[in-house]
């Protein structure tokens, strides 16, 4: 009431001196034209009509020109408040978008037609139309089939509570379709094609982490596996679900080259199987670098990775000829003086020359019998020594133990990403990691490990039958898959 009066009296003014200053003549009768000018502005007032408000919601991350459309049809029927989803309500549903949300807000706040931007905290857009009270929503026609099916009948219902409407546009452009990707699909598959650079890579997994409660990576040994990694994904409920990142595993890095997991695999041919995995691939990469060796050479492994794109080094407290801690103890498994491996920590970050690099401290406690109170102890302790992440190993069937590491965790004043590696106790769920505070879980082997026996059988089949016929059909991919999978649209090769 108080802001019509307000405007009424503006309007007033308004008209008032305009008249006045621009009638010579009428001097003399300047109370009259004030109160002539008084109408005028009510008068005007009455005739144009509250501008109606339009609500756009949009991730707006790979501008396109359905996004345009949207714009430009609300801007004829309003004042358009777009609806930026956040990052997290993007990444609850499909992957994290390149660009973050503050980025994004910059770019639509300067796009014609827009009013305003305000932030869309979920996929949910029933908060924000309470909110606003939009008189209209706009969205493209597509969303009448797939995930945000549901999401669509809420903004129906939601608006019939104060009159509201949902209008929706056609996605795509005839006359271009095909010629200009029109959705942030498309889009993402030909960003895909054109790769990524080291940097925005390297980023990419603190920005995961930030964006989702639990994010899952399984490891690639060669640049096939990683092709599966970057590319597999299932629908669940139509969500996409995939892997967010890779792992570069010891095991399985060493055990293709057939050789043990004792660190004999030096840096360099590491390295050259990361660089094959980066090559194929734009997910971010973690990597396992065993002890991290000697104190002074860590710093050294620190800057090589980095340089390159890797997102993060896990380093195990362990020292001397290290096992694999899946042997757990029935092998001499020699932990590491908690303090000096905090100096190894120390060293590492000092060398990173990025914010966003990452060293996780690795706990053997439990894999050299020395229990949850140890590894509790030493977690602490590396933490303080500026950990960005806590992985904690176990080689139990069971997930008890780790279990019982994590609601100790939970109670830490001082809290990093916690990892877990399910690979003996492998019928947890992740959302019973999740729920138990873990926020990174790693497949650490079952790429190669399922490969192996595919290739075992066919040899076998192969020696018995004296010809390849059966082995083929049976455990072999055809051969014209076989010429034609490395070079499908898309693959991350250049
Ligand atoms: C690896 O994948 O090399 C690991 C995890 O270090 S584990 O094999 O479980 O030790
Ligand atoms: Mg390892």
């Amino acid at each position: 009431m108080l802001l019509i009066f307000r405007e009424l009296l503006k309007l007033g003014i308004l008209y008032t001196l305009k008249y006045v200053l621009s009638s010579e003549t009428k001097v003399q009768n300047k109370g009259f034209w004030s109160i002539v000018a008084l109408f005028q502005g009510l008068l005007h007032m009455a005739k144009s009509p509250k501008k109606k408000v339009v609500y756009v919601a949009m991730s707006a991350d790979l501008v396109h020109p359905g996004h345009l459309i949207n714009i430009r049809e609300a801007a004829k029927m309003g004042e358009v408040i777009l609806g930026l989803l956040t990052d997290k309500a993007i990444a609850s549903y499909k992957r994290l978008p390149y660009m973050p949300y503050e980025n994004r807000k910059v770019v639509m706040e300067n796009i014609v037609g827009v009013s305003r931007v305000v932030p869309q905290k979920t996929l949910d857009y029933r908060p924000n139309l309470r909110k606003y009270k939009p008189d209209y929503v706009i969205h493209g026609d597509d969303w009448r089939v797939g995930v945000q099916k549901e999401t669509r009948r809420q903004v129906i219902e939601t608006l019939k509570e104060w009159g509201g409407k949902l209008v929706e546009t056609e996605r795509e452009i005839p006359y271009r379709k095909g010629v200009i990707p029109t959705s942030s699909t498309e889009l993402n598959q030909a960003l895909k094609e054109i790769g990524t650079t080291p940097q925005l890579r390297l980023q990419r997994l603190q920005r995961l982490l930030n964006a989702r409660p639990i994010i899952r990576g399984i490891e690639a040994h060669s640049g096939l596996s990683a092709l599966i990694v970057e590319h597999i994904y299932v629908k669940d409920g139509g969500a996409r679900k995939e892997f967010d990142f890779i792992w570069i595993s010891s095991l399985t890095d060493s055990t293709l080259k057939g050789k043990p997991d004792t660190e004999l695999v030096d840096l360099t041919s590491r390295l050259g199987t990361v660089a094959d995995v980066l090559e194929v691939s734009t997910k971010p990469v973690i990597f396992d670098g065993d002890t991290g060796g000697q104190l002074e050479h860590f710093p050294y492994t620190v800057r090589s990775l980095e340089r390159i794109g890797v997102s993060a080094v896990i380093i195990e407290d362990k020292t001397g000829a290290k096992k694999n801690s899946l042997f757990g103890t029935s092998v001499k498994q020699v932990l590491a003086d908690p303090k000096e491996f905090a100096d190894k920590i120390r060293a590492g970050k000092k060398a990173q020359v990025t914010p966003d690099f990452m060293i996780i401290a690795r706990l053997e406690s439990m894999i050299a019998g020395k229990g949850v109170k140890d590894a509790l102890r030493r977690a602490k302790m590396y933490i303080d020594a500026g950990a960005d992440g806590i992985m904690v190993h176990s080689k139990e069937k069971s997930p008890k133990e780790v279990l019982k590491f994590c609601r100790a965790y939970k109670k830490f004043k001082r809290r990093v990403p916690l990892i877990a590696v399910p690979t003996t106790y492998d019928t947890i769920t992740e959302d019973e990691l999740r729920k138990a505070g873990v926020n990174v879980v790693i497949y650490a082997n079952h790429l190669l490990r399922s490969a192996y026996p595919a290739m075992v059988k066919t040899a076998q089949m192969i020696l018995s039958h004296g010809r390849a016929d059966k082995a083929s059909r049976e455990y072999c991919m055809p051969i014209s898959e076989i010429l034609t999978l490395v070079e499908r649209k898309g693959n991350g090769a250049s």
